[in-house]
C-alpha cells in the first residue's frame, strides 16, 4: 500500500527554505548522538522502525523474538461478530439518547442503556490489530532473553535502522531491521553461523484480536486463535500467508535471499510457522505485509528496502527544521534536545499516515486503536511547524474529506447546518457512542487551524481552494450551534457540551474559555478564508464571531467555564484535567483586545502554577503551558514546564503515560515539538528564537508561530 501524499506545492516549499543554517553533517552528528542504546528489552517500550503508516516495534534481539511488540498499521482492523441479542444486531439498530440543548431535544451518540449490547459493540469495534510477530526462533527448547549474552542494541535514527547482536552458545548474532519509506515491508539481516548450522531460525505468528479498551505495552491475543485460519501458499523462496479472523483478511509474504531450500513448518494447533533455513550465515529475509500486493515479483529486496530507508531519513533530516543546543553547558538543554531529536524520529514512524494518529502511535493500542479527533492537532501539527508539510499533508484535508458526509449527517440529524466532526473514530469515520465523544466540540475549529498553517507554509490558491469545504462546513456548524441568548445578547456555547476538561457536569457547562476563544478564532480564520478567494463571507459567520460571549472571569482569572462556585478554590475539583484557559494564549494567537486582558491572563498563569493537580493532567498540558509561558515572557518557566518530572520520556524517547492513559502516549510528543517550534521561531509580532541566551541556541527554518 503506497502512502498517499501531495508534492506539487510542496517542492516549491522546500526550495525557499534551502539556506541551511545548519549543516547536514552538523544535523547528522547531533541526531546520532542521541541514538538509543539498550542492552535488555524494556517492559514497557519496543525499538522501532516505520514510516508513519507501517511500524515494526522490536525486543532487544532486533525482532519479537521474547517480546510480543506490535507491527501496527493504519489500515489492519478487526471487528468482532456482532451481538445475537433481538433488535441489537446492526448498527443500524443503535438510536443514541435525547437530551435537551436549549428549547429542543438532540439525539446524541450515547451508549443506551437499553441497547447495550449494540453500544459496546460500537465502542469497542473495530480494534487495530497487531498484524503478526516475527522472532528468531532456537531449536534448543527453554531459550530465553536471560540465556543469551553480551546483548547490545541501537536504533541509528540518522538511516531508520535498528541493530541488534547477542552471543548464543559461543556465537555471534547479529541482526539488522529497516522499515520501507513507502511501503509496509521489513528487511531483515540475520547473521550467524546458526543459521547455516541449522541451529536458529525465524518463526511468523498471528494473534487474535482481544477486547481491551487499553492494549499495553503488547496488543493481542495469543493464546486463543479460535475463529482464525491461516493458509500458506510457497513459491521458490517466498511463503505468503492469509490470516483469515472473522471477516477480516490479512496477508503477509515472506521472502528470503538462499537459493537452498527453506523449509516451512507449522506448530500443531498454533497460528506460529517456523521457519528452518539451511544456509548461507546470512539470511536476508524481507516481510511484506502489503494486503495487495499480487506477485512476489514486486516484492522490494532487502537492499532495496535498506536503501530507501537512508535515503528517506537522511533526506527527513536534512531538509526540515532543526534546533541545535549542542553548545550549551546546561543539562536541561542537553535533555531538551535529546527529547526534540528523539519526538523526530517517534512522529514520523508512527505518526504519518493517510489517518490521523492514534494515542499510542503505532506502538499499542489505546481507546481499541481508534483515534480522537480532537487530538489530531496535537499530533499533528507540528509537522507543518517543523519543516515537514508533506507528511501532515497525508492525512489533511484528506481526513475531513473524507469523513464530510458522515459528519453533515450528524450536524443535520441533530438541527445543525455544516459537520460536526466526530471524537473518537475509525477510519470509515464512525465516532464511538460516548457521552463525552458527542458532546465535545473542540475538534471543530481545528480544521481552520491546520489550514491556517498550511497557507503560512504554502500560501497559494491551490491551498485555499484545498481547505475550503471542508472549512466551510466546519464554520456552517459553529455558527449554527452557537446560541444567541435573548438576556445577554450575546452566542453562548452550550449547554450541553463538555470543554476540553473532560470532567465538568455537561449540562451546566456554560461558554468556557477555551471554546469561546477557538471559536472566535475558528470563525475568523473562515472569513478570512473566503476574503482571500474574493468570496464573500457569510452574515452568520460575522455575526457569530463578533458577538460571542465575552470570556468568564472569577477571582481576577480565567475561569474553566461560567458560574463556576470556589473554582480556585485550593483543592477544588475544577483545578483538574486539562488547565484549557491557559490555551487561549499561547496554542492560540491572542485573542483581540477588547476580549482580552493581559493582566487576567497572567493572574490566570499564576494560579494555574500555584494551584493546578498536574499529577491528574495529561501531557500535552505541559507543553500548552509552556507556550502560555512563552507568549508570557516566561522563557525559564516554559523550559521547567517542558522538564517536569511529571512530563517524562524514557530512553527511546517515548512520551510515559501516567496514570490515565498507557505508554507510549504520543500527543505528548506532538505537543512538545509544537512548543520547542514556537521556542525556536517565536510568534507573529515577536519572531526569532526564545532560548535562554546562555544556551547559544542555533535554529534553523522555522517561521513563528500564529
Ligand atoms: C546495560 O546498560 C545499563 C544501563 O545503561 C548499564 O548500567 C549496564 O552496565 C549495561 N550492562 C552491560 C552488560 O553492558
Ligand atoms: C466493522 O464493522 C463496521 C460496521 O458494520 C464496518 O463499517 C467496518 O467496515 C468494519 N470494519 C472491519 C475492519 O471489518
Ligand atoms: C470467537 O468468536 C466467538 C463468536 O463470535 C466470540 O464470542 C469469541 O470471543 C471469539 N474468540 C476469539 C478468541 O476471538
Ligand atoms: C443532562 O440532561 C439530560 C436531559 O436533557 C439527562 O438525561 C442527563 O442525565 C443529564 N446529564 C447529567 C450528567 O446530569
Ligand atoms: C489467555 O490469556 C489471557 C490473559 O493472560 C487469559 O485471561 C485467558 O484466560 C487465556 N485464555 C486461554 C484460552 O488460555
Ligand atoms: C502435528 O500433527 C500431525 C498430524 O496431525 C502429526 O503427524 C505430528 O506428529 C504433529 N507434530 C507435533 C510436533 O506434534
Ligand atoms: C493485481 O492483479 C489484478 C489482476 O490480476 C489487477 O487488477 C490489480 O490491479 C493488481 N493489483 C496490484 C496491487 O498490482
Ligand atoms: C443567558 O445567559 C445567562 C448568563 O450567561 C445565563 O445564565 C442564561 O442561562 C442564558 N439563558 C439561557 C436561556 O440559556
Ligand atoms: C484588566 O484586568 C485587571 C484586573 O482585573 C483590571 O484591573 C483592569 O482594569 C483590566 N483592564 C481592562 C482594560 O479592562
Ligand atoms: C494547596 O493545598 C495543598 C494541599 O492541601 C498545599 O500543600 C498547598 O500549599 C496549597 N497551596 C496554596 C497556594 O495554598
Ligand atoms: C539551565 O537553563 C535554565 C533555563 O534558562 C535555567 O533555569 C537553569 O538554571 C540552568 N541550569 C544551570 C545549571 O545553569
Amino acid at each position: 500500500m503506497l502512502i498517499h501524499s501531495q508534492t506539487c506545492t510542496l517542492l516549491f516549499i522546500h526550495a525557499i527554505k534551502a539556506v541551511a543554517i545548519i549543516s547536514a553533517s552538523e544535523r547528522r552528528d547531533i541526531v546520532r548522538s542521541f541514538n538509543p542504546h539498550r542492552n535488555a528489552s524494556s517492559s514497557t517500550t519496543p525499538l522501532q522502525v516505520g514510516n508513519g503508516d507501517f511500524a515494526f516495534g522490536a525486543d532487544i534481539t532486533g525482532l519479537q523474538t521474547f517480546s510480543r511488540f506490535s507491527i501496527q498499521s493504519s489500515w489492519a482492523w478487526h471487528n468482532f461478530s456482532l451481538p445475537t441479542v433481538e433488535h441489537q444486531t446492526s448498527p443500524s439498530d443503535f438510536t443514541g439518547l435525547y437530551w435537551w440543548a436549549y428549547d429542543r431535544l438532540v439525539n446524541y451518540d450515547m451508549p443506551n442503556p437499553a441497547e447495550s449490547e449494540i453500544s459496546n459493540w460500537l465502542v469497542q469495534n473495530p480494534q487495530r490489530l497487531n498484524m503478526a510477530n516475527i522472532g528468531l526462533h532456537f531449536f534448543e527448547v527453554g531459550v530465553t532473553e536471560d540465556t543469551i549474552f553480551d546483548k547490545s542494541q541501537y536504533l541509528d535514527l540518522w538511516e531508520g535502522t535498528v541493530i541488534s547482536s547477542f552471543n548464543y552458545k559461543e556465537s555471534d548474532v547479529s541482526v539488522q531491521v529497516w522499515c520501507h519509506p513507502g511501503q509496509p515491508v521489513v528487511g531483515i539481516a540475520i547473521k550467524s553461523d546458526l543459521v547455516s548450522s541449522g541451529e536458529m531460525g525465524i518463526f511468523l505468528e498471528f494473534p487474535n484480536s482481544d477486547l481491551n479498551k487499553f492494549d499495553a505495552p503488547y496488543v493481542g491475543m495469543w493464546n486463543d486463535t479460535s475463529n482464525s485460519t491461516v493458509t500458506m501458499r510457497t513459491s521458490g523462496n517466498t511463503a505468503t500467508f492469509r490470516h483469515k479472523l472473522d471477516d477480516t483478511s490479512n496477508q503477509v509474504s515472506i521472502t528470503w535471499n538462499t537459493d537452498k531450500e527453506m523449509f516451512v513448518d507449522r506448530l500443531n494447533g498454533t497460528n506460529k510457522f517456523i521457519f528452518r533455513p539451511s544456509g548461507p550465515d546470512t539470511l536476508h529475509i524481507v516481510a511484506d505485509f502489503s494486503p495487495t500486493r499480487n506477485t512476489s515479483e514486486n516484492i522490494p529486496t532487502y537492499s532495496t528496502v535498506a536503501e530507501e530507508s537512508q535515503r528517506w531519513w537522511t533526506k527527513y533530516w536534512e531538509s526540515g527544521a532543526f534546533i541545535d543546543l549542542s553548545a550549551a553547558r546546561n543539562s536541561s538543554a542537553k535533555e531538551l534536545q535529546r527529547r526534540v531529536i528523539l519526538s523526530q524520529y517517534l512522529v514520523a514512524v508512527n505518526e504519518a499516515s493517510y489517518n490521523p494518529p492514534q494515542e499510542s502511535g503505532l506502538v499499542n493500542n489505546g481507546w481499541y486503536g481508534k483515534f480522537h479527533l480532537e487530538m489530531f492537532l496535537w499530533h499533528s501539527l507540528q509537522f507543518a511547524r517543523w519543516g515537514h508539510l508533506d507528511l501532515l499533508a497525508r492525512s489533511a484535508p484528506s481526513t475531513y474529506q473524507r469523513f464530510l458526509k458522515s459528519s453533515i449527517d450528524r450536524a443535520s440529524a441533530q438541527g445543525y447546518q455544516g459537520a460536526r466532526w466526530g471524537k473518537m473514530t475509525d477510519p470509515t469515520g464512525r465516532s464511538a457512542p460516548g457521552e463525552i465523544n458527542a458532546l465535545l466540540i473542540w475538534q471543530q475549529p481545528h480544521v481552520m487551524h491546520f489550514a491556517e498553517y498550511f497557507y503560512r507554509e504554502a500560501p497559494h490558491h491551490k491551498t485555499l481552494q484545498e481547505w475550503d469545504d471542508v472549512i466551510t462546513a466546519s464554520a456552517d456548524f459553529m455558527a449554527s450551534y452557537a446560541w444567541w441568548n435573548e438576556t445577554t445578547r450575546v452566542y453562548d456555547l452550550g449547554p450541553p457540551m463538555y470543554p476540553v476538561s473532560e470532567n465538568t457536569n455537561p449540562n451546566a457547562t456554560l461558554n468556557p474559555t477555551f471554546e469561546l476563544a477557538y471559536w472566535r478564532f475558528g470563525l475568523h480564520i473562515a472569513c478570512q478564508w473566503k476574503k482571500r478567494q474574493g468570496i464573500s463571507i457569510p452574515e452568520k459567520w460575522l455575526d457569530v464571531r463578533d458577538n460571542l460571549a465575552q470570556f468568564p472571569i472569577i477571582d481576577n482569572a480565567y475561569a474553566v467555564y461560567e458560574n463556576i462556585p470556589n473554582m480556585w478554590r485550593n483543592g477544588s475539583t475544577t483545578l483538574q484535567d486539562h488547565p484549557a484557559m491557559a490555551g487561549i494564549y499561547g496554542l492560540l494567537p491572542p485573542p483581540p483586545n477588547d476580549r482580552f486582558n493581559l493582566t487576567v491572563m497572567q493572574n490566570t498563569a499564576k494560579l494555574i502554577g500555584a494551584l493546578w493537580d498536574l499529577s491528574d493532567s495529561y501531557g500535552w498540558d505541559f507543553s500548552m503551558l509552556a507556550m502560555n509561558s512563552l507568549r508570557l515572557g516566561d522563557t525559564d518557566q516554559a523550559i521547567s514546564y517542558l522538564l517536569d518530572p511529571l512530563f517524562a520520556f524514557d530512553d527511546a524517547g517515548y512520551p510515559e503515560g501516567g496514570s490515565r492513559v498507557p505508554t507510549p502516549y504520543m500527543p505528548n510528543t506532538g505537543g512538545l515539538l509544537l512548543a520547542t517550534a514556537m521556542m525556536a521561531g517565536g510568534w507573529d509580532g515577536d519572531e526569532g528564537s526564545k532560548f535562554p541566551a546562555g544556551w547559544h541556541a542555533r535554529v534553523d527554518g522555522f517561521t513563528p508561530s500564529l
